[in-house]
């Protein structure tokens, strides 16, 4: 079992703050590297040392690659990064293909990280238990950040909605990725080896992910922690994680409205119960979170943390409770995949793709309260909402790419053949066929619904490396 350095880690990797629901990230330029620096040296951030209630306020922070460049890490240290991150998330073609960011989800077209925006090197997550809080944590950084030369590119404020949802009206933050060594009450299947989250520790593999380790003459100050299996390199990567950050907006109205359209029944009436449930088998779990492999006919509040389930072993091998494409059983299909669905082999398998998610919503709910009857009601809510996605990972092209490539955007996922994901799929782009199907697996007949638009389209977007502790100390103290 590995022994966590959870004081060297940064707290976001490890916990997703949630007594501390008021949160607001910063994407900022350096325009002067010495003064970034010196900014670096004094910035209080949070480790993964401490207990719950303890804190009323945490600060982050993560770079993009041109971010390590121009607070002074050499090239040659940089180029030890993996290639994704170092590419960035819109730095190629065929990223932008595997992921499906076309039409109107294209980089051209993004708010900030794609091609026609001002490139962000810093990442800055400041975190507050309520409002009060995190507006003075706001205004000091804000007044530290023109003082030091950083230039604020993007405010991205969040929005904690009622009962834990996201805005289609679906508690979020269900299922948890724990880390083996730290999170002690994560059931089996969700507890994952720390070097699949965390650099400088085991992966799912047996294996350390590949980091940038220096030579002794590269870190004379000794700032950063030996390398456990080079002991006589010095680990830039240990402690740290790579971020994928994605602001995915959600076009509530469109998906409800889809619902409706498609359980219309043949006298013309509209029932919300059907709505729901056509929605429901869409992400896999009730809007109250409930599993639909546990409670296929109706939402059970008793269920709505609950995350202990299988499908082939919970006796749902062929999608007759939850859909084979349903969000959740793309995102994470457990024990669905092959070689031998159902087995621990194939448990084995899928732990080689998690991810953990620490993302926030953004904008201002349809309907306060969150109840889907509230949100069904409303005619119009004018603005835009939806989803800050982050997670972690140690090797983004294996995890997050992988997810969103090959289960997500995959028309032929599972035994599939037109379909891909509901909720966060990219209607057939990245595949170069067509896409938009949703089938409901039923016996004696299954159900496919066609033609579905995006619900989701991604506004923008940054691959991040967050450093440990002593890997931020050691970028401060750099002397190009
Ligand atoms: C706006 C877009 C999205 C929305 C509204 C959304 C919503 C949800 C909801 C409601 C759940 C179920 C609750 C839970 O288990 O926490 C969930 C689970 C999950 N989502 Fe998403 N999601 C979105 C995008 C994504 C993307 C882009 C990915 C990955 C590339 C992703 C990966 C996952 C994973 C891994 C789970 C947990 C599945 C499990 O372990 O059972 N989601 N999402």
């Amino acid at each position: 079992m590995p022994v966590l350095q959870v004081e060297d880690i940064q707290g976001i990797l490890l916990y997703g703050y949630g007594d501390l629901r008021h949160a607001t990230f910063l994407l900022l330029g350096i325009a002067d590297p010495l003064g970034a620096r010196t900014w670096l040296r004094t910035l209080n951030v949070q480790n993964g040392r401490f207990k719950r209630g303890e804190i009323d306020r945490a600060i982050n922070v993560a770079f993009t690659s041109s971010g390590l460049a121009r607070l002074g890490l050499p090239d040659e240290l940089v180029a030890e990064f993996s290639t994704e991150f170092r590419e960035g998330v819109a730095g190629t073609k065929h990223r932008q293909r595997l992921l499906g960011d076309s039409g109107e989800s294209s980089p051209e077209r993004w708010r900030w990280g794609g091609p026609n925006n001002q490139q962000p090197h810093v990442l800055l997550m400041l975190y507050g238990r309520d409002d009060g809080v995190l507006s003075v944590l706001l205004n000091e950084q804000r007044a530290q950040l023109t003082a030091s030369g950083l230039e604020l590119i993007e405010q991205l404020d969040t929005n904690w909605l009622p009962h834990d949802k996201e805005h289609f009206g679906f508690r979020d933050g269900v299922s948890r990725a724990g880390i083996e060594g730290l999170h002690s009450n994560t059931p089996p299947i969700d507890t994952i080896a720390a070097g699949e989250f965390v650099l400088g520790y085991l992966n799912a593999y047996g294996q350390y992910t590949q980091r940038p380790l220096l030579r002794d003459e590269q870190d004379p100050a000794r700032l950063l922690p030996p390398a456990p299996d080079e002991p006589d390199q010095r680990d830039l990567g240990m402690n740290g994680s790579y971020m994928v950050f994605r602001q995915l907006s959600q076009d509530v109205a469109r998906f409800w409205q889809f619902c409706e359209d498609q359980t219309r029944r043949r006298d013309g009436t509209t029932h919300p119960a059907d709505q729901i449930r056509m929605a429901s088998k869409m992400v896999g779990r009730w809007p109250g979170g409930a599993p639909l492999v546990k409670s296929p006919a109706t939402d059970d509040p008793a269920l709505g943390s609950d995350n202990d389930f299988l499908y082939h072993g919970s006796g749902d091998k062929h999608g007759l409770k939850c859909p084979i494409g349903a969000h959740i059983r793309r995102s994470n299909p457990r024990d669905s995949l092959e070689p031998d669905p159902g087995s621990e082999r194939s448990i084995e398998v899928g732990k080689r793709h998690r991810i953990i998610r620490r993302g926030r919503a953004y904008g201002a709910p349809v309907a306060a309260s969150m109840d889907i009857a509230d949100i069904l009601a409303v005619e119009d809510a004018p603005g835009e909402r939806g989803l800050h996605f982050i997670c972690f990972n140690t090797h983004i092209n294996r995890q997050f790419e992988f997810i969103q490539h090959t289960w997500l955007n995959n028309p032929g996922f599972d035994g599939l053949y037109d379909d891909d994901d509901p909720i966060a799929g990219d209607r057939g782009s990245s595949h170069g066929k067509p896409a938009g199907t949703f089938t409901i697996q039923a016996d004696p007949v299954r159900t496919r619904v066609t033609g579905m638009p995006r619900f989701v389209e991604v506004r923008g977007g940054g691959y991040f490396f967050l450093p440990g502790i002593r890997a931020l100390r050691y970028l401060a103290s750099l002397q190009p």
